[in-house]
């Protein structure tokens, strides 16, 4: 099921959640900017892509689309991408080169339908000009985010997703301990590079999102999280590179889980 909200002004979210057995829900958004140039954030799961293009056009016609920015390839971002690519010839999509080249691979993205930015580039689009970001956590080699100068909101991409219990439509209304035990878990999931990094120099990429002082954070994996929460966003991703790596269950734990799924009532 996907539902659709104000996150900010001019801002729909485009929202699931994604269940991982034993540890909680990751919730999986998508964005639409209205505007002159009405720009689509993502496309939803693959797996979510029948109910996505119903909550799409209850918020907005996908024909009124002008620009879809991929934050990157991965199957929770694309799932409605070619369908729209189809039902609107001039949509253009916001990508790099490794994004276009990782699409190429499997369904390629025509030419002329590719605009590429790198991070710290910029793009005008109507009255507002998105600068793309690297993000300090990410998943995928493609990956940009960016911060829009009109209402000061970052949209980051996979940084600072967290895997909840439940999941409010802010993330202000989450505990301090919800808030940090999600993020570290699903950094650690996500981007077990970060365990490997240097400690000073993460904190140097954490600086970099500080001074930007969005209004706003839109995750893909967190509900719209108010500036105000920055240090709080910030403080558990600090604590990431030391925490816990995430193992997954191995055949064993498989085998007796579906041992217990299939064991007949008492
Ligand atoms: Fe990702
Ligand atoms: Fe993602």
């Amino acid at each position: 099921m996907v539902n659709s909200y104000k996150a900010a002004a001019d801002i729909e979210i485009l929202t699931s959640n994604f269940p991982i057995p034993g540890y909680g829900l990751v919730p999986v958004n998508a964005f639409v900017i209205k505007g002159s140039e009405p720009v689509l954030v993502d496309t939803g799961a693959v797996v979510t892509s029948k109910e996505f293009m119903p909550a799409l056009r209850s918020v907005i016609d996908p024909a009124d689309l002008k620009w879809l920015w991929l934050t990157h390839t991965d199957y929770d971002h694309m799932g409605c991408l070619h369908q729209l690519l189809a039902e609107n010839p001039r949509l253009r999509v916001i990508t790099t080169f490794l994004g276009m080249g990782i699409m190429s691979l499997m369904d390629p993205l025509p030419m002329d339908r590719v605009y590429l930015v790198n991070p710290g580039e910029k793009i005008t689009v109507g009255s507002r000009t998105l600068t793309a970001v690297r993000p300090p956590v990410f998943d995928n080699p493609s990956t940009t985010g960016f911060f829009d100068d009109k209402t000061g909101v970052l949209f980051s991409s996979d940084c600072f997703g967290a895997a909840l219990q439940s999941v409010p439509e802010n993330a202000a209304d989450l505990s301090d301990s919800d808030l940090r035990d999600g993020q570290v878990f699903w950094a650690s999931v996500d981007s077990p590079w970060l365990h490997k990094v240097d400690k000073s120099a993460f904190a140097a990429e954490l600086d970099v999102i500080r001074k930007m002082a969005p209004n706003m954070v839109l995750s893909s994996h967190l509900p719209p999280a108010p500036g105000q929460m920055m240090e709080r966003l910030l403080g558990s991703l600090s604590v990431a590179p030391g925490a816990q790596p995430f193992v997954g269950p191995n055949q064993a734990a498989l085998e007796q889980m579906l041992r217990a799924m299939t064991a007949a009532p008492k």
